[in-house]
């Protein structure tokens, strides 16, 4: 396969017309509860793009004039491009190995405890160069794109030292200036304990607080912080510690929490005011009520790699019908979820939690774009917005996109208002 390349901004005025059904249009809002169903559509129209930003849509008898590109839709329908707000894609290599090594009876935690998982890919990724690392990290990031995600959360968590979580975090810097999308950065040093530290907890996370966080948010390199709290990885008091420190150095946690088992984070993570909780296969009926009293704290559900560890997958029927807002993400990370294609999770999201088509489009579209404060930016078809964009071949309505992962329902994807980035 040939590499891909970041496509320059479009210039000047495109039209997209004969539009079967533009979708999510509107500025939007961080919809809960009845509202994860509604999904506003424009049938029968035209988008109007100038410079790289929506510059307008209406009906296609009203399209404009004076125009320098036309491309005809030929009754395709135009998505906002999915949001992707939980990923790993700053590795080094897959771990296809430990695939088979689960599916001959090893478990997750059992592989860790041999140096496997996340120490194996820190292991792996410390020997690499910065440059080494980019390259192939802007290789995940546009072929993530080329499965129709313009935004992303990217977090560290495969360095464990601090020269190497440094490392991490510059390349995802280099990866939002070189591709210009929306990409928040998470800082994931409590991902695992390094083998150094795994007889003296207390040690690195010394080295967490008062190293690495005061110089990562010194230099700028993360919006947030993240921990994996959960049984053989970190505690809730040790997390305590960790979101005590990255508050007072302004990142905002989000927390891996409730994977395998009730580990308390979800509370925890709710003292601290994180804006998400993500994962909970785990969760029981209490803390949904206790989400449900901190609206600032998103649940991020991984469909695709609870469904890769055959894991029960979190109760979102009941999460959205007690009137939570949740949000839906990839999860994409060589360990539980090699796959970055937010189609494969929509199309889990419906047949495996039964989320109608409507709320898991939202859920991974507008939510995430709130959720990393992007709504300025992506998650909706409205002026202002940034042109990255799905168009996709003609269908019969928005359920065959779900229903038909794998299908290569998309057309063209936009980026930067430029429909040449992928064309099929
Ligand atoms: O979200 N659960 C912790 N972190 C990742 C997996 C990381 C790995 O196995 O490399 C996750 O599933
Ligand atoms: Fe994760």
């Amino acid at each position: 396969m040939q590499p891909l390349q970041v496509p320059p901004k479009q210039q000047g005025r495109l039209l997209i017309h004969n539009i079967a059904g533009l979708v999510q249009t509107g500025m939007g809002a961080f919809r809960r509860g009845p509202a994860m169903k509604e999904l506003p559509i424009l049938n029968n129209g035209y988008l109007l793009i100038e410079d790289g930003l929506i510059a307008g849509m209406g009906p296609e008898e009203e399209s404009p004039d004076g125009i320098d590109r036309v491309l005809d839709a030929k009754g395709g329908w135009i998505l906002p491009a999915f949001v992707d707000c939980h990923t790993h894609l700053v590795f080094a290599e897959w771990r296809n190995a430990e695939f088979v090594d689960r599916i001959r009876g090893l478990s997750y935690q059992e592989i860790a405890q041999r140096g496997g998982g996340i120490l194996n890919s820190a292991e792996k990724l410390r020997r690499l160069t910065e440059d080494e690392l980019f390259e192939s990290s802007l290789q995940r990031l546009l072929q993530s794109a080329a499965t129709g995600t313009a935004a992303f959360e990217i977090k560290s968590g495969y360095g464990l030292d601090t020269e190497s979580e440094l490392k991490i975090l510059r390349v995802v810097r280099r990866l939002k200036q070189v591709s210009g999308l929306p990409i928040r950065a998470t800082f994931l040093g409590a991902h695992a304990y390094p083998a150094e530290f795994r007889t003296d907890h207390a040690a690195y996370l010394r080295i967490l607080t008062d190293e690495m966080i005061p110089e990562i948010a010194a230099q700028g390199l993360a919006d947030y912080c993240d921990a994996f709290c959960e049984n053989g990885f970190f505690s809730t008091e040790e997390v305590d510690q960790l979101f005590t420190a990255a508050t007072a150095h302004g990142l905002r946690p989000r927390l891996h929490t409730n994977q395998f088992t009730h580990s308390g984070g979800i509370d925890l993570a709710i003292a601290h005011g994180a804006l998400s909780v993500d994962h909970l296969e785990v969760c029981d009926d209490r803390e949904i009520e206790a989400l449900l009293k901190a609206p600032g704290t998103a649940p991020v559900l991984l469909p695709y790699a609870a469904m890769f560890m055959g894991l029960h997958h979190p109760p979102a029927r009941k999460m959205i019908d007690a009137g939570l807002g949740i949000v839906l993400a990839s999860d994409f990370n060589p360990g539980t979820s090699p796959n970055p294609s937010l189609s494969w999770t929509w199309t889990l999201a419906c047949t495996q939690m039964k989320l109608l088509p409507e709320e898991a489009l939202n859920a991974l579209t507008i939510n995430p774009a709130f959720n990393l404060d992007f709504q300025d930016r992506v998650g909706s078809l409205a002026p202002g917005k940034e042109a990255h964009l799905l168009l996709t071949k003609p269908i019969s309505d928005l359920s065959f996109l779900p229903y038909s992962a794998g299908q290569p329902w998309i057309d063209r994807m936009i980026l930067h208002g430029n429909p040449d980035f992928l064309a099929n």
